[in-house]
């Protein structure tokens, strides 16, 4: 009689055992990885199984996934209207790449800031010591606290910046706070009354996104307390057309090997971008305040913007030490 429930006491243990363990493989591969959409062969659920009992679930049991919040080891910075979103959910394809859903505005937002480390942290998604928690908020790029504040928390921290052609950022800039101010009943102004200066019939530099576009502005400022090879530059027009390629630059940025693929990124032709696969809703394109159609601006006007950024630009190519086919 006492063997018998000795042995039936060992099945319920084999069992529970093995129902945790199904449950945490689940649980790891719905949390962001897709074992149907990556490369099955280099990241099993046992290999990643392996991955937690090895290391978090004896370490760092914080949630009851294992998963700890911890501040971020690289941030996008910017710029704004570059694709700095869908560069963000690109990344979060990757296993090892755990992103903040929400722009959080730690280092440009005074009120924020002084809130201190814990507060930044506690926006961070729950993540495993291998993986990468990113951040992104387009405003730090043109934040003149930014760069040191970033630095002080941790001076080795990787940056991604996403440039796009300055004079086609300027219009996406202008297209998207037109459709904010009609979307709250305000006046709308035409382009060319901001972005021109009337008594001088020059580009308006007192206009914000004007200013925004003159990259070199910005990055010299970053680089006075980054390394360049800390700063990875995202050409942000290829991340629309060929977006693969630019994942993987960065993901050899990031020291990981690359797991995005054709397999998670598919061009959708009635929303004219690249859209995801993923696990949880099969399909996901950027919301639609992403990729609006711009206005027609005139011929006179486009010209008179490349001009007028062209030199900054020669300056960032070289500060940079990288060029991109921004020529009319
Ligand atoms: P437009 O709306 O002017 O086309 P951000 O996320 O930094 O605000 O950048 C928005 C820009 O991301 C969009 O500008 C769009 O062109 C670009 N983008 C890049 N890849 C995209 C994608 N897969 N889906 C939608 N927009 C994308």
């Amino acid at each position: 009689m006492k063997t018998k429930g000795k042995q039936v006491l060992s099945i319920a243990v084999i069992l529970f055992v093995t129902v945790c363990l199904t449950y945490y493989s689940n649980l790891i591969v719905w949390n962001g990885i897709s074992m149907n959409d990556l490369d099955k062969e280099s990241l099993t659920v046992g290999s990643v199984r392996k991955l937690l009992e090895e290391e978090e679930l004896v370490t760092e049991r914080a949630n009851s996934n294992g998963q700890q919040k911890r501040l971020p080891q690289c941030v996008i910075i910017g710029a704004r209207k570059c694709g700095t979103r869908a560069l963000l959910e690109f990344l979060g394809l990757h296993p090892l790449i755990q992103p903040a859903d929400q722009e959080v505005h730690f280092f440009d937002d005074d009120r924020n800031y002084n809130r201190g480390y814990e507060w930044y942290k506690e926006h961070m998604p729950y993540s495993y010591p291998k993986q990468i928690t990113l951040e992104k908020s387009p405003r730090y790029f043109i934040t003149e606290k930014a760069p040191e504040r970033i630095h002080q928390m941790n001076s080795s921290i990787k940056l991604i910046v996403l440039l796009r052609n300055p004079t086609t950022r300027v219009i996406s800039d202008y297209t998207q706070v037109y459709y904010n101010k009609i979307a709250k009943g305000k006046d709308v102004d035409k382009f060319e009354d901001l972005v021109i200066d009337k008594k001088t019939n020059q580009i308006n530099t007192g206009y914000r996104a004007v200013q925004i576009s003159i990259y070199y502005n910005h990055l010299l400022r970053w680089f006075k307390f980054f390394k360049r090879e800390q700063v990875h530059v995202v050409d942000g027009d290829k991340l629309i057309t060929n977006p693969l390629s630019e994942i993987n630059k960065v993901e050899q940025f990031l020291g990981l090997q690359s797991r995005v693929t054709e397999n998670n990124i598919y061009f959708n032709t009635t929303r004219g971008f690249y859209c995801m696969r993923t696990p949880k809703t099969n399909q996901k394109c950027l919301g639609l305040t992403k990729g609006r159609k711009h206005p027609h601006i005139e011929s006179s006007i486009l010209q008179k913007l490349n001009e007028f950024f062209r030199p900054y630009n020669k300056k960032l190519f070289s500060l940079i030490n990288q060029t991109f086919d921004w020529d009319d």
